[in-house]
């Protein structure tokens, strides 16, 4: 199946998923044996913005593997002609001449959908402004909790942190209200609890969840602690404690045997070090699911 263009989760049907997944399984044998060269002729660009370590390494890691080559811009704010007031949708008509695909981390919430709308050639939403969304990080946390826990129906998942403007919470709402029996918990401070625009999805969908201000009652029920930053900044009651919403040894204890616990990264001090060597530290290993997948989905927007 050819995808045109990664704007959103919404796009993702659970047929395509499931194709993506067997992808990236292969993708996996690949990369354990050195990658591939079938790709050799097509050139990736990843258009950065924003700072980012794992999202830009990884596609850039992605294409090499697959064979193929990448040109790279990090601060494109700063060292894009940006700076001279070239709009985007210019920038955009430009480099597509140059590539096969764009990655882009876009200061602007809707930024990778503009860039789409003029683009000759595939525009990947490497996250968008401070509320929009990061797929390609939905896909590989859906894609790791999959591998980790055999299913995605029936499963229950905290997704916590600063989830109002949490892009990757938001993605990975819209994938897990694709499957059966899910609940989700949403766990954060009330000023900075995930917005009605997804709840109204949840709703429209049949999907069971629960909001919260604390991971004390919720953290022992979940298959799945989704944890995220929560920057001090942004807190305006003084009075809130950020380290109930930290995940250490003390919590560690109460949460299931079988349950993993997964942060896109990077992380501050929300998840305590001490517990990186427990079996269910799955961020690690999910950080790593994030080259399969993204080699997969190149592939899925290069084939014929
Ligand atoms: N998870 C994630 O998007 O990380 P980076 O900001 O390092 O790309």
């Amino acid at each position: 199946m050819k995808l045109k263009h990664i704007l959103t989760s919404q796009q993702f049907t659970v047929p395509v998923i499931m194709e993506l997944f067997e992808r990236t399984r292969f993708m996996k044998q690949i990369v354990a044996r050195g990658g591939t060269s079938d790709y050799s002729n097509k050139i990736l660009t990843n258009l950065f913005y924003k700072p980012s370590t794992r999202t830009r390494f990884s596609f850039e890691s992605a294409i090499f593997r697959l064979g193929g080559k990448v040109l790279s811009t990090e601060q494109a704010n700063e060292f894009s002609s940006e700076i001279k007031g070239e709009m985007l949708e210019d920038t955009i008509r430009i480099t597509g001449n140059y590539c096969d695909a764009i990655v882009i981390r876009s200061h602007e919430e809707g930024g990778a959908k503009r860039a789409a709308e003029v683009s000759s050639v595939p525009i990947i939403n490497a996250g968008d402004g401070s509320g929009g969304q990061h797929p390609t990080q939905a896909l590989l946390d859906l894609y790791t909790i999959y591998d980790e826990c055999k299913t995605l129906d029936g499963l229950s998942v905290a997704i916590i942190g600063a989830l109002d403007q949490g892009r990757t919470a938001r993605s990975l709402a819209y994938l897990l209200s694709k499957f059966d029996r899910i609940k989700i918990y949403f766990i954060a401070p009330d000023e900075l609890q995930i917005k009605p625009d997804i709840l109204a999805h949840l709703d429209e969908k049949g999907i069971a969840y629960e909001l919260s201000n604390s991971t004390d009652k919720i953290i022992n029920k979940v298959d799945v602690a989704y944890q995220t930053r929560i920057d001090n900044e942004r807190i305006y009651d003084q009075k809130i404690d950020l380290n109930q919403y930290n995940i250490d040894a003390e919590v560690l204890k109460k949460m299931k045997q079988n349950s993993i616990i997964m942060h896109p990264l990077p992380r501050s001090v929300e998840i305590s070090h001490e517990i990186d060597s427990d079996p269910r530290a799955a961020y690690f290993r999910q950080a790593e699911n994030g080259l399969y997948v993204r080699m997969a989905l190149l592939t899925m927007l290069f084939d014929k």
